[in-house]
């Protein structure tokens, strides 16, 4: 197994690629803290990890608190003694609009895209340290690497993630702590404006007629939209100590948009 013996925690695991990610995790051996404001999400994933006879604690928390984030690591290291890995994946898209922008808007945006990881790595660090290293994991986008001009504010901070772990992969390499994120393209899940309609971000799930989506997925060289798993797989190995000499990696999971 390729994670056997590690401690790690997945922020956002409820839903998407963070409950893909907790899943597959917990299958190659790891134990995995599931944090996420979804208690009934987090049942669910935990249910299902301990089903299959894996290790996972719940961690029912919201992440734009300080308290919040730092909960997201001592409660992992408290249920299992340490930690190894951490995917800090919550995220948020952010307001689209530029001009007349809502301060509120804006906060929200950067304390779940910026300020919740940052506090998180704040944390995770000394509990790597006491284990001899560890592998921090971020989730970019597409928008961290290329402008994306339907979201200036979130291209601004998917950007900043990566800034972020490049600065952590140079600053945390001597003590073997490595940094690196998975920037996803259009993923089939609640957040892609197509899939969802979620009760905290009403109006924007999209119903879109079968010509239209398969307009969308035009954009994708591969022409599909991507499923969780294939973030979770590419996640797993950047975590794995198949990727020991990988660090401050942007790696795009995105069907080839940015090769273009
Ligand atoms: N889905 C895509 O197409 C796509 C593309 C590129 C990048 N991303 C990035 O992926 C991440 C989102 O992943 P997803 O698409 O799997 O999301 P998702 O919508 O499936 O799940 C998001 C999870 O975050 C949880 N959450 C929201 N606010 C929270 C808070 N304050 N505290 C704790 N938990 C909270 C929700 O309960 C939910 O379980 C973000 O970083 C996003 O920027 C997504």
């Amino acid at each position: 197994m390729r994670l056997d013996g590690k401690i790690g925690l997945v922020t956002g695991a409820a839903s998407g690629m963070g409950r893909a990610g907790a899943l597959l995790f917990a299958r190659e051996g790891a134990a995995v803290g599931v944090v996420d404001r979804d208690a009934q999400g987090v049942a669910r994933v935990v249910d299902e990890i301990r089903a299959a006879g894996g290790r996972a604690q719940g961690i029912v928390v919201d992440l734009r608190s300080d308290e919040g984030a730092r909960e997201a690591v001592g409660a992992t290291v408290a249920a299992f003694g340490g930690l190894d890995f951490a995917w800090n994946h919550l995220g948020h898209p952010g307001p689209a609009r530029v001009e007349g922008l809502a301060r509120d808007d804006f906060d929200l945006a950067v304390d779940l895209n910026l300020r919740s990881i940052i506090t998180t790595t704040e944390m995770a660090i000394p509990a790597m340290r006491a284990r001899g290293g560890g592998a921090l994991l971020f989730t970019g986008s597409t928008a961290s690497l290329v402008g994306s001009p339907y979201s200036p504010v979130y291209s601004a901070m998917k950007h900043a993630v990566v800034g972020f772990m490049k600065a952590l992969a140079l600053r945390l390499a001597p003590e073997n702590i490595r940094a690196n994120a998975v920037c996803p393209g259009p993923i089939e899940t609640p957040m892609l404006p197509v899939f969802g309609n979620r009760p905290d971000q009403p109006g924007r799930g999209e119903d879109m007629s079968e010509a239209k989506l398969a307009e969308r997925k035009k954009v994708v060289p591969l022409l599909r939209f991507g499923q969780p798993e294939e973030v979770a797989a590419a996640a797993l190995f950047l975590l794995s100590k198949e990727s020991s000499f990988i660090t401050g990696v942007a790696l795009p999971v995105d069907g080839g948009i940015t090769a273009k």
